[in-house]
């Protein structure tokens, strides 16, 4: 479709936020034929290119190169003393944060998007005559207006003032993804064992790190299934990675020699915790990863009469539209599941309501649909995950079979010589897959073929009728679904009971 002939501020999209929501959003809208204004105040890319899922990637990807290196010996290959040059591991990562920004903007380009770099506030306007939006650069202030805006603006580190973030040594995930920080510390400590808390820790303990998880609550990564967590704890004990749990950091303070953190056991009532035992923690730096906060202060929402909930923007759940026709909202901003592709996903629902409204577009409306959203937390050996845990089913009182089956049964894990297991849960009744876990050298990986089967609706039958290469990981996915009906090849037997499962597995055999 031709873009239409208008005054070169008038769009029929803006979008407020370059990151995975925004940029990608920015794309699909040009594809439908729209004329785009993408309106950045930072480096295109938001904080998963810059400050978060890619730097932190390539970080990880030297740590685990490195932690590979140490078991060389095992795999019959001697490579005497090998050591970290972190300047050049920081080198590497910076130049592909900046390669892949570079792409970004040349895509935008090549779709003939227009991006604004500044600050984007909407002025007033509504859906029938268009948007007014400010755009306040270093040196210049724009106006534009749009017919149709979608807010992307994302969310930054949660702070507390008591931990006195001071971004030389106490700091947030900016900090330390930062072009210029590039320091081993010789102690780290870790407030928050949440995703971030714990992939850091890898990290750097990785590195040479010694490093000191304080966790509020009585588990790091707490959502995850207990197995998983068991996994990880096993793995960061061998690593020397100290985590201690049921903490209530009381205050983070930077001395001018080191870093101090003050605790007292979260059983402590608030009203006691001045008379109660404290424990002290020291180390060189100390990183707060408790959390992340929305970013939609200044955008003119109160003007527009745009809702919120604790800086969280409220949006239709199926259609992303705001509490103002013709503006919507994606990404960590809308306060949901605060990940780069959930952000990418919804831009494109976003965008396809957005040009659906617009007479022109031959766009249909579309609506969300989080049946299968995969996570994966990147630690060594990283964790994927899909649908339901167990405790969660069990709430919304689902039936279930489950399925498990450890790398350490697999050919190809054993000649990698990798641990771990992957988790399968399904219906009991339909056997439809309702949820995986997976901890192990590529679980991340994994988790897509369940993620496309969840989708779809498929049940473990469907897995289980799946040819799957061998010898690859990707046959621990056949062998844990066939685990959920007893009957995966490289599992011990056990007796089936007379139940419903006898009768589904006779439908299985005999149906071959
Ligand atoms: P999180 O919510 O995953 O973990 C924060 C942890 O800090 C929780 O375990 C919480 O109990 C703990 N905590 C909170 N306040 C505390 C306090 N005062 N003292 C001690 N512990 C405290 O948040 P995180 O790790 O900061 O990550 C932020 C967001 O970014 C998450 O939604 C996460 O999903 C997303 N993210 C996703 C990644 C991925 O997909 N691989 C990577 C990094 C972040």
């Amino acid at each position: 479709m031709l873009k239409e002939e208008t005054l070169s501020n008038e769009y029929d999209l803006a979008i407020i936020g370059a990151g995975p929501g925004g940029y990608h959003a920015a794309i699909r809208a040009a594809q439908c034929g729209a004329k785009v204004a993408l309106i950045e105040k930072n480096r295109l890319g938001g904080t998963c290119l810059n400050r978060g899922c890619i730097p932190t990637k390539a970080l990880l990807a030297s740590a685990h190169y490195f932690e590979k290196l140490h078991d060389a010996e095992e795999f019959g290959i001697s490579i005497g003393d090998c050591k970290v040059d972190f300047s050049k591991v920081v080198e590497r990562k910076n130049k592909i944060v900046n390669e892949l920004g570079a792409g970004i903007a040349n895509l935008q380009k090549s779709w003939k998007n227009d991006i604004y770099q500044g600050y984007g506030k909407i002025l007033g306007g509504n859906a029938e005559i268009g948007f007014e939006i400010l755009i306040q650069g270093d040196n210049a202030e724009e106006f534009i207006v749009a017919k149709r805006v979608i807010i992307a603006t994302g969310s930054t580190p949660a702070l507390i003032p008591n931990f006195n973030v001071d971004h030389v040594r106490i700091l947030t995930s900016d900090d330390i993804l930062d072009p210029n920080f590039n320091v081993i510390p010789e102690n780290l400590l870790i407030i928050g064992a949440g995703v971030i808390g714990c992939e850091f820790a890898d990290i750097f303990a990785n590195f040479g790190s010694k490093v000191t998880l304080l966790e509020y609550l009585p588990s790091p990564i707490a959502g995850e299934e207990p197995m998983i967590i068991k996994e990880l704890k096993k793995k960061f004990d061998l690593m020397g990675i100290k985590i201690v749990t049921s903490q209530n950091v009381l205050s983070v303070e930077h001395t001018g020699s080191n870093v101090k953190a003050i605790t007292c056991s979260t059983s402590v009532p608030i009203n006691e915790i001045e008379d109660a035992e404290k424990s002290t923690y020291e180390s060189d730096y100390c990183l707060i990863s408790i959390g992340r906060n929305k970013l939609s202060k200044d955008l003119g929402l109160e003007k527009l009469g745009i809702m919120t909930n604790r800086g969280a923007i409220e949006v239709d759940p199926a259609t992303l539209e705001t509490s103002v026709n013709g503006i919507y909202a994606i990404g960590d901003v809308t306060g949901g599941l605060m990940l780069a592709h959930v952000a990418s996903y919804e831009g494109d629902v976003a965008v396809a309501n957005a040009l659906s409204s617009l007479t022109q577009f031959q766009v249909k409306p579309t609506k969300t649909n989080y049946r299968a959203v995969p996570s994966t937390i990147f630690t060594s050996p990283n964790i994927g995950t899909v649908g339901l845990k167990r405790k969660e089913a069990k709430e919304l009182g689902i039936d279930l079979y489950v399925g498990q089956f450890p790398y350490q049964s697999l050919g190809k894990a054993k000649c990698m010589g990798e641990n771990g297991l992957l988790i399968i849960l399904a219906d009991k009744y339909t056997l439809q897959i309702v949820g995986a876990s997976c901890i192990g050298e590529g679980a991340s990986e994994l988790i897509a073929e369940i993620t496309l089967a969840m989708q779809h609706g498929l049940s473990v039958e469907d897995l289980t009728k799946t040819i799957h290469s061998h010898p690859t990981l990707s046959e621990m996915v056949l062998e844990a679904a066939e685990a959920v009906v007893g009957r995966a090849i490289h599992k011990k037997g056990r007796p089936v009971a007379h139940s419903l499962k006898e009768v589904l597995l006779e439908q299985l055999v005999y149906e071959y």
